[in-house]
Formats: structure tokens, sequence, C-alpha cells
């Protein structure tokens, strides 16, 4: 298959993409105090194998070498995540300096291989101490995290362009609040809604904060977004796919973009919001771009008697699957950057994450064959250069992920990365799909070239 990429901009963002708890190891190091991941980690049974991030991919000692491998796979930008457990180890009060100069020479690292940083303040690594003090569900928290993002912003906007406040809000409210499969491990409706609404609170006042402390930032936010399909046309399942796409996607782009939190879904969840005055303008404060994660497409029925929004997944028969067991739609990402096109009238659009886990293996000869993973990635990248084509003003790609990492509950033993990892050795070899995704950029800058 080739892919078209005619309608992609010149200076298209060909990006991987990390976050701190996934890489970085090093939890105790240079004041970083414990985050609600730590905890959960080491909470016995959540994670599979029971591992944990205390090591990961030992990033913080081995950031050169990747930076390194960046500049093997061609990529012109890099996705990473702060850890606020490390800037700000008490969640609020004193900036630990050793924890933003980690961050400082990662981004002139980054700078000198040609590499465009762009940084996500939050990557669900809420400083525990917080969380003793209610965590998402309070208040303050969305005004602690304001603090931290201008406390990073104004050390790091002199060189980092790119900003996003939060990835996948939706994680940490309705999976780790809801669902109880991430930390901090809750299963209660009242407070997801309240992290949910305090979430999109911190993401407003982080972008003021951010723009005062470096006027010229590009702003935006990061959200893991999936088409919903109707398992039958029943009108029960055609109602529990609205409910979804509300859960999902709606709850967490309407308040963004001033048009408040869904009336539908407000009555789905029936908890009285947090509001006070002049929050709704504070979420919606207009936004540089909009990024988007995308992995899999959902397909739901009526499921009454269920948790909120009553709608379960039904798993469909006979589709391909990654090796998490989700479908594979390539249509579903270009379906999504023109909804976000045409119903949202973004400024500039960004893929912050795709990708695949298969089982890789590193053969005798030293290297890592994935085709499957090669094909998830072509046929994606397809789909996105014909969102484009459509008009979507799509300015960046991130593929999930540089490394192979620690996948949150699944542990080690799922593996997303371009870069296969050997986590005794800390080896890093760069798979055949990482070589691909090489190929396609140059074949991209090439063309610019010839063009200019
Ligand atoms: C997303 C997360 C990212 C990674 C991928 C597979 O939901 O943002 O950290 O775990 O899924």
């Amino acid at each position: 298959m080739t892919i078209d990429l005619a309608a992609l901009p010149h200076d298209f963002l060909w990006g991987t993409a990390t976050s701190a708890y996934q890489i970085e190891g090093a939890v105790a190091e240079d004041g970083r105090s414990p985050s609600i991941w730590d905890t959960f980690s080491h909470t016995p049974g959540k994670i599979a194998g029971n591992d944990h991030g205390d090591v990961a991919c030992d990033h913080y000692h081995r950031w050169r070498e990747d930076i390194e491998l960046m500049r093997q796979l061609g990529t012109n930008a890099y996705r990473l995540s702060i850890a606020w457990p490390r800037v700000v180890p008490g969640g609020d009060g004193p900036v630990n300096a050793k924890g933003l100069a980690f961050y400082d020479k990662l981004v002139d690292g980054l700078l000198e291989a040609g590499i465009t940083p762009s940084v996500t303040l939050y990557h669900w690594d809420l400083p525990q101490a917080l969380q003793d003090r209610g965590g998402w569900p309070e208040r303050a928290t969305a005004e602690h995290f304001a603090v931290y993002a201008s406390a990073v912003a104004e050390r790091l906007g002199d060189r980092v362009g790119h900003w996003a406040t939060l990835n996948e809000p939706l994680c940490s409210a309705w999976i780790g609040h809801l669902e109880g499969k991430m930390a901090p491990g809750l299963t209660d409706l009242t407070a997801a809604v309240r992290a949910s609404y305090h979430l999109l609170l911190a993401h407003g006042l982080a972008v003021q904060a951010i723009r005062a402390a470096a006027p010229d930032a590009q702003v935006g936010i990061v959200n893991n977004l999936s088409t919903v399909h109707a398992a039958t046309d029943r009108p029960e399942d055609v109602a529990a796919a609205m409910r979804m796409d509300g859960h999902t996607n709606r709850w967490w782009l309407d308040p963004v973009h001033g048009r408040g939190f869904p009336a539908d879904m407000r009555e789905v969840y029936g908890v009285e919001l947090p509001e006070q005055k002049g929050d709704l303008e504070t979420m919606a404060a207009p936004l540089d771009w909009l990024g988007l994660n995308y992995y899999f497409p959902a397909t739901v029925a009526d499921d009454p008697a269920g948790p909120a929004p009553h709608a379960r997944s039904v798993r469909r028969i006979g589709v391909p699957r990654t090796g998490m067991d989700w479908e594979i739609d390539a249509s579903g990402i270009e379906a999504l950057l023109l909804r976000l096109t045409q119903e949202y009238g973004p400024r500039k659009l960004y893929v912050t994450e795709n990708g695949s886990a298969y089982p890789d293996v590193v053969r005798p000869d030293g290297t890592v064959d994935d085709p499957e993973r090669q094909d998830y990635l072509t046929k994606h990248l397809a789909a996105c250069a014909s969102a484009a084509r459509q008009g979507a003003p799509l300015a960046g790609y991130f593929a999930w992920s540089l490394l192979d990492n620690f996948e949150w509950a699944y542990g080690y033993d799922k593996r997303f990365g371009l870069v296969h990892v050997d986590y005794r050795t800390q080896v890093r070899t760069i798979k055949g799909t990482g070589h691909h995704y090489a190929e396609i950029i140059r074949g991209h800058r090439d063309r610019a070239a010839r063009a200019a």
C-alpha cells in the first residue's frame, strides 16, 4: 500500500510520543515524590505481573541515547510529558530545581538534534500528596495544576513552542474514578464526574498560565476519542451509542469549545457539577490546536443495569485485532479528524497518539520483524492523509510509542514501541516498523524539498 502524502503540509511534524511514568524510571531520584501511579502500581493485583514504573526504560538516565534513536528514525518532533511530582513534589508549594533541570536538558538535547518538543503537562501522574488531599474530585487540585503549569512554562517557554495541558482526561476521570482500572482506582460516579469537571477546569486555568508565561505558545489539549457504533439498529442500542458518544467524545469536547457540558449526559450521570461562575469561560479558552489519540472504534449495546453511561461494549466477531485485543479500524481516525474539523473548527489538528501492540521478539540476527504493526501504521497514515485531502487541518502525527514501555495496567507485557526495549539489559532495537516509518518520513521530506 502506498500512501499519498501530497495533502500533508511541508512542515508536517513527524513524531513519536511517550509519557513520563511509562519510560523515565528513577522514581525516587533528584527529589521526585510518588505519584498516584507509583501507589497504584505497587498495590498488589492492580497491574499485570505486578509490574511498576520504578525503572521502566530508564529514560531518565538514557535520554541522550533515546534522542539518538529519534534522529535515526528521521523524526522532527517528539511528544513528551513532564512529571508533576518531579517539578512540584508536594503537589503545591516549592518547585524542585533538579526536577526542572532534567526537562531543561532534555529540551536542549532535542533542539540540538533538530527535533521539536511537544510538551504535555499531565499524563496521569498526579502527586500522591494531592491525592491524599482528595485529588481531582477537589477543586484545589485544578488550582495547583495551574501553578505547576506556570512554573514549567516559565522555565521552558523560551524553547518549547508546543504545549498540551492534559492527556486523555477521559482516562483520568472515567477509568481512574469510575471503572477503577487506573490510578487512583476508585469506582465512584460522583467522584468521577467531579474529577472530570476539575480536569477541564485545570485545563482552562493552565491555558491561561502557559500563555502568561510564554505568549507565543501553541496550546492544545489531547483527547482519546472513538467512533461509536450501535450493535444493532434497535432504538435502545442506538440510544446507548448516543450515550457512549457523549461519555467518550462530547463530554470532553463541548465544554472546551464553549458549549458547556452536554445536557443529555448531565441527565445520564445525575451528579451535580461543582460549578462556579466563570468556570465555563475558563474551560473554553480558545486553543491553537486539538490533539487526537486514536486506537479503536467502539460498538455498544444498551445496558440499563450497568454503570453510567449504561452502554456495554460488544465484541465484534471476525474483525482484525491488535495484541491488546483492540479492534483495528483505520477508517475511524479519518472519521474523527473530519468530525473534529466539521463540528469544532480547530485551527490545527495533531494526531498525538496512534499505534498498536504486538508480542515482538528480537530474532537471532538482532532484528525485530513486526509486519502487523507496519500494516497498522500504513493504513492509519493513509487514513490521516485522506482526511487532510478532505480539508482536516492536520499538522502532525505522533506514533505511539517511541519505545516499548510500561503500558499501565497491562505492565510491560504489551509492546507499542517503534523501538524494542529489552528490559533486562535496556538494549534498544529499532523494529521493522521504525525503519518503515523512517522511509515514509524521508519520502515526504524529499517531496517537500522538490516542491520548494
Ligand atoms: C493511551 C495513553 C498512552 C498509552 C496508549 C497505548 O491511552 O495515553 O499512555 O498507554 O494509550
